[in-house]
């Protein structure tokens, strides 16, 4: 049986004036998921609203530490941040999370894990052409030499998603723009 405590979500998120919420940015690495992430924080942030950023990149050198790049372990990896994740929506934050999240299952078990009402969903959308050419963190060469083995997008697939809250291509977007489609979409669900 669960132990009722006496303060609930319910009382967190009014005091907070405002949902909690799970955002997961998903797409290829490079794609511009931590960038958009980044700046929609800091316009959530300035109206008031508590926030959190969960970034792979970030929970990859802490909890996720012992975490590779196998099918399996990216499962874990995001069903673990999902977990993180219900328990910063039971906390009345709305969470960022930073994923590439390549399998479509796996963001399904997310959704699941928090809750398909607390869940969004958002399609960070570059052509792969365009993220090895921006290669920001020099991967994709090492992933073309085979130094890294199964690099998602160039060894390893990237399933789009079939039905995103909201999708936002990055290559044909300003941050500006892309952050206001974003802040138009998910204000009226806090
Ligand atoms: S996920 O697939 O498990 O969701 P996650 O978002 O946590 O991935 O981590 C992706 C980051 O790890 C990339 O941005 C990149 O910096 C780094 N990385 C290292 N090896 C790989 C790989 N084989 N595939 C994808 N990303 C990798």
């Amino acid at each position: 049986m669960e132990y009722n405590f006496q303060i609930s979500k319910v009382d967190r998120n009014e005091r907070n004036k405002h949902a909690s919420r799970v955002i997961l940015f998903t797409g290829l690495s490079g794609a511009g998921k931590s960038t958009l992430s980044n700046f929609l924080e800091k316009k959530l942030f300035e109206r008031g609203i508590n926030t959190y950023i969960l970034d792979g990149d970030n929970i990859r050198n802490g909890i996720n530490k012992e975490l590779s790049f196998s099918s399996s372990d990216r499962a874990e990896n995001i069903r673990r941040v999902a977990e993180i994740s219900k328990l910063f929506i039971d906390a009345g934050v709305v969470v960022l999370a930073c994923l590439i999240s390549p399998y479509e299952k796996d963001r399904n078990e997310m959704r699941k894990i928090v809750g398909t009402d607390n869940f969004i969903e958002v399609y960070v959308n570059s052509p792969l052409e365009i993220c090895e050419k921006r290669d920001t963190k020099g991967l994709y060469k090492q992933a073309r030499q085979g130094v890294i083995k199964s690099f998602t997008g160039i060894s390893d697939p990237y399933e789009e998603p079939t039905n995103p809250s909201i999708e936002i291509k990055t290559n044909d977007l300003s941050i500006d723009e892309s952050v206001q489609i974003l802040l138009d979409y998910i204000l009226p669900k806090l």
